[in-house]
C-alpha cells in the first residue's frame, strides 16, 4: 500500500512536470543562495534564496540549467506561479528577468507553458550579493586615467579638472601581499557645474563580464552604507578605450552603451612621475633610431632618457619612456615608466654601441627594486643565447666625408 503511493505521487509529479526533462526535483544552485540587493520599482529590494525557496516567490517546483550560467526556475506561491531566469554574472552578481505570477491548471505547470506564455515587457534587473567577496579588480580596470565626467542628470557639458583620476593599481594589503581588489575615483568639482564635486570613491571590486564588445564591472563603494547609492555598474567598450560609463544607480541595465550611459567618464592614460636621472648615456647614442624588434615603434634617445612611441592606427599614440638611474660598464639600469600603468619599474640593458648608425643591446627582466646588483645581476643574461642582442638602427643614418656610413 505504501509503494503504491509513493509509485502515485512520483507519477504525480511526472504529469506536472512532463517537460522538465529528468530531474524533477528543484534544489536551487548554490550559486544562487544567499541574500541579494536590487532596486525594483524604484524600491530597495531584498531577495533571500535558499535549497528551496525563493522569498516572495514561493517554493521551487522545477529548474533548467543552461551552461552553468543561466538557470530557469518555477516558484509556486499559493495558486501562482512565477518563472525567474538568473543569469549568473559574477559570484557577486546575478541578473534575473522574471514573468509575472500566473494562475495555471496544475497540469499546465512546466518550465515551457509558465516561462514562455510570459509576457515580453520583461525587464533585467541586477541583484548584488549582500555578502559579497570582493574580486581582484585586475581584469575589470588596471592603471591610472585622468578624467573629465559627464552626468545627464546633474550638469551639461563635461566637467574637465586636471587632478580628477582613477587610480586602480596593486597596494600593499598585508606585509607580504599585494593586492588590488579596490580602486578610487577622485573627482573634482568645476565651478559653474552644480553637481559636480570633490571627493574621493573608492569602490571594492566585485568582478566583471563580457556581452559580445560590451565589457561591464560591478562595485560597491566602500564607505557607502545606504544600499542604493552602494552598488554601481561601469562598462567599457572593447573597441574603444576612450570612455568608460557608469550607472547612477544600482541597477547594470541602465548600461547598453557606453556614449548613452548615466554617467561618462572621458578618459587618458596619465603620464607617469617624473624620474630625475641618475646617469648619462654615451652622446653617439642620441638620435631617432628603429627598433628592430619592434618595428612598429619610434626610438627617440638622449643622454639621460630612451623613449619608445607606437603610433596606431587610429591616429593615437603611446609610449614607453626609460630614464637612466645607475651606470657600471656597458651595463645601464634605467628606469621603466608606461603611460596608464600602475609602478614603475627597473630594467637592465646592455648596450654596444657597433657603429654610429647601429646599437646592439641585450635587454633584462623588468623588477621593481632599483638596486642595480640585483637588476642588472648577471643572471639576468646568463640563460640567454648570445643572438638575443636586439638592435636600434638610426633612423637617418650619419654619412662620412668617405661616402661610408658606417
Ligand atoms: C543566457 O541567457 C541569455 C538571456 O536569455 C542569453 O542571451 C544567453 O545567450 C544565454 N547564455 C547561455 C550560455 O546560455
Ligand atoms: C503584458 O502584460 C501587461 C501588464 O502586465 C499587459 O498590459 C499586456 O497586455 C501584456 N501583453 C501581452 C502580449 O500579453
Ligand atoms: C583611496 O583613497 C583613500 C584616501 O585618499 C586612501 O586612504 C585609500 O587607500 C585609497 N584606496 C586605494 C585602493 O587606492
Ligand atoms: C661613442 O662615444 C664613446 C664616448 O662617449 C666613445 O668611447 C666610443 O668610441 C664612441 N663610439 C663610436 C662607435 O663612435
Ligand atoms: C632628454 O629628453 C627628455 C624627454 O624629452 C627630457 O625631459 C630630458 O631633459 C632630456 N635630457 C637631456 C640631457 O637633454
Ligand atoms: C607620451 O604619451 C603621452 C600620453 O599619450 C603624451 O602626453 C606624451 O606627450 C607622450 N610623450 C612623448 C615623449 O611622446
Amino acid at each position: 500500500m505504501k509503494i503504491y503511493q509513493q509509485l502515485c505521487s512520483f507519477m504525480a509529479v511526472l504529469f506536472v512536470f512532463p517537460n522538465t526533462g529528468s530531474s524533477y526535483s528543484c534544489n536551487i544552485p548554490v550559486i544562487l543562495q544567499g541574500t541579494w540587493f536590487s532596486r525594483e520599482n524604484g524600491r530597495n529590494t531584498f531577495t533571500e534564496l535558499d535549497a528551496t525557496s525563493m522569498s516572495r516567490r514561493g517554493r521551487c517546483l522545477a529548474m533548467k540549467e543552461e551552461f552553468h550560467v543561466n538557470y530557469t526556475l518555477i516558484f509556486k506561491q499559493d495558486l501562482c506561479y512565477t518563472c525567474v531566469k538568473f543569469l549568473v554574472r559574477t559570484v557577486n552578481v546575478l541578473e534575473k528577468i522574471e514573468t509575472p505570477c500566473v494562475d495555471a491548471p496544475e497540469d499546465h505547470v512546466s518550465i515551457d507553458t509558465i516561462c514562455h506564455s510570459s509576457n515580453s515587457s520583461q525587464q533585467l534587473v541586477t541583484l548584488f550579493s549582500e555578502n559579497y567577496v570582493p574580486v581582484n579588480c585586475r581584469s575589470s580596470l588596471h592603471g591610472v586615467w585622468n578624467f573629465a565626467y559627464q552626468n545627464k542628470f546633474k550638469f551639461t557639458g563635461e566637467c574637465k579638472h586636471p587632478d580628477s583620476y582613477i587610480r586602480s593599481c596593486e597596494q600593499p594589503d598585508s606585509q607580504f601581499l599585494k593586492t588590488n581588489q579596490r580602486f578610487n575615483i577622485t573627482y573634482k568639482k568645476c565651478t559653474g557645474m552644480t553637481g559636480s564635486f570633490d571627493g574621493v570613491v573608492e569602490y571594492s571590486c566585485l568582478g566583471d563580464w563580457f556581452l559580445g564588445k560590451n565589457h561591464y564591472f560591478a562595485v560597491a563603494n566602500t564607505k557607502e552604507s545606504r544600499r542604493d547609492e552602494k552598488y554601481r555598474c561601469f562598462l567599457k567598450n572593447l573597441d574603444s578605450d576612450l570612455y568608460l560609463g557608469v550607472s547612477t544607480t544600482a541597477d547594470c541595465s541602465t548600461l547598453n552603451t557606453v556614449e548613452n550611459s548615466p554617467e561618462r567618464l572621458h578618459i587618458k592614460p596619465v603620464q607617469p612621475e617624473i624620474i630625475e636621472p641618475g646617469c648619462r648615456l654615451p652622446q653617439n647614442f642620441s638620435g631617432n633610431w628603429i627598433n628592430t624588434a619592434n618595428m612598429d615603434a619610434d626610438i627617440f634617445i638622449n643622454e639621460t632618457h630612451i623613449i619608445e612611441t607606437w603610433n596606431y592606427d587610429n591616429g593615437r599614440s603611446s609610449n614607453t619612456t626609460y630614464v637612466c638611474k645607475e651606470q657600471h660598464d656597458s651595463l645601464v639600469m634605467m628606469a621603466r615608466l608606461t603611460i596608464g600603468s600602475c609602478q614603475k619599474e627597473y630594467v637592465c640593458f646592455d648596450f654596444v654601441l657597433q657603429h654610429h648608425n647601429i646599437v646592439r643591446y641585450r635587454k633584462g627582466t623588468p623588477m621593481i627594486t632599483d638596486n642595480f646588483h640585483t637588476v642588472c645581476s648577471k643572471m639576468q643574461f646568463q640563460n640567454q643565447v648570445k643572438s638575443k642582442y636586439e638592435l636600434y638602427l638610426r633612423k637617418n643614418p650619419m654619412h662620412f666625408d668617405d661616402g661610408s656610413n658606417l
